[in-house]
């Protein structure tokens, strides 16, 4: 385990771990993105801090499909919310060390729970967003789909222009399926294995973050993970940097 003593030796292996390694994976979530200014979920910079809302009930509920379904006036009020806090946030420099890793000797392949796109506005090419996209706005009755920098333009249930069916942003609702493309494209890139993991900025309570760093541990590929607290993978992980996601890249590509 790296803490902040021992993290620039730690750094170096991990960065001549990196410069061998022809497919790279990093498992992502929240965290990633805190240094953009962007609250996680749980947490010190939590968005809903206590779990609950201002109408009383879990933020899991109030972004529920079974709420957007009865009163997709309350669901949008707190989908809304969400976007405000990623609307002009920019890449930080976890995202940037991310996509510059990308060579064409070297893949890197991006798990993701976030939904801020910040990843492919750094310039990652390979990313799987497991959790959706807020900023893609489909139609709940037709084929209509448009990608929105803001939501400013919207009414509060906002419609469809070409049908008048509820629009709805392109994100997994809590009591939704993972999308089917993600996941298979994802599945795809698990099934031809990868040299080195990273899981980075996540608490790590899904089975489909936790599931890629067991089967890398019981193929002996070695498991970085970055996260100021410890995580159920942390046990896993080869090299544990206590540390925020983007100083610490930024000294494992130093490392390089
Ligand atoms: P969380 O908010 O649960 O966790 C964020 C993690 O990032 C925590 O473990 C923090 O310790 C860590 N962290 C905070 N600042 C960091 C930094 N600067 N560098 C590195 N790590 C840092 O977010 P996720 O694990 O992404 O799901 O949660 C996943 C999902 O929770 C979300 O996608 C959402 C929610 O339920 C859905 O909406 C379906």
């Amino acid at each position: 385990m790296a803490n902040r003593s021992s993290m620039d030796g730690t750094a170096g292996e991990v960065g001549r771990l990196l410069k061998r390694a022809r497919r790279v994976l990093f498992i992502t979530g929240a965290g990633v993105s805190a240094e953009s200014h962007i609250p996680t979920f749980r947490g010190a910079t939590a968005a809903f801090a206590d779990g609950m809302t201002e109408d009383g009930m879990p933020f899991e509920e109030a972004l529920s499909i079974d709420t957007f379904q009865a009163n997709p006036k309350l669901a949008w009020k707190y989908l809304a919310l969400l976007e405000m806090s990623i609307r002009s946030k920019t890449p930080n420099a976890a995202h940037i060390a991310m996509a510059a890793l990308q060579t064409p000797g070297r893949s890197v392949f991006v798990a993701t729970q976030n939904i801020d796109e910040l990843h492919q506005r750094a310039g990652s090419r390979m990313v799987y967003e497991l959790h959706g996209n807020l900023r893609r706005i489909l139609c709940t009755q037709c084929n209509y789909a448009v990608h929105l920098e803001t939501y400013e333009s919207l009414t509060p249930v906002p419609q469809c222009p070409q049908c008048q069916g509820w629009l709805r942003p392109d994100v997994v609702l809590y009591g939704e399926t993972l999308p089917a493309s993600a996941q298979e494209a994802f599945q795809k890139e698990q099934s031809q294995g990868f040299d080195l993991v990273f899981s980075v900025g996540t608490t790590s309570l899904f089975f489909y973050v936790v599931d890629p760093v067991m089967r890398a541990a019981r193929q002996g590929i070695p498991v970085v993970e970055i996260n100021p607290d410890s995580t159920p993978i942390s046990e896993l992980a080869n090299f544990r940097f206590a540390q925020p996601a983007g100083e610490t890249l930024d000294g494992i590509m130093k490392g390089m």
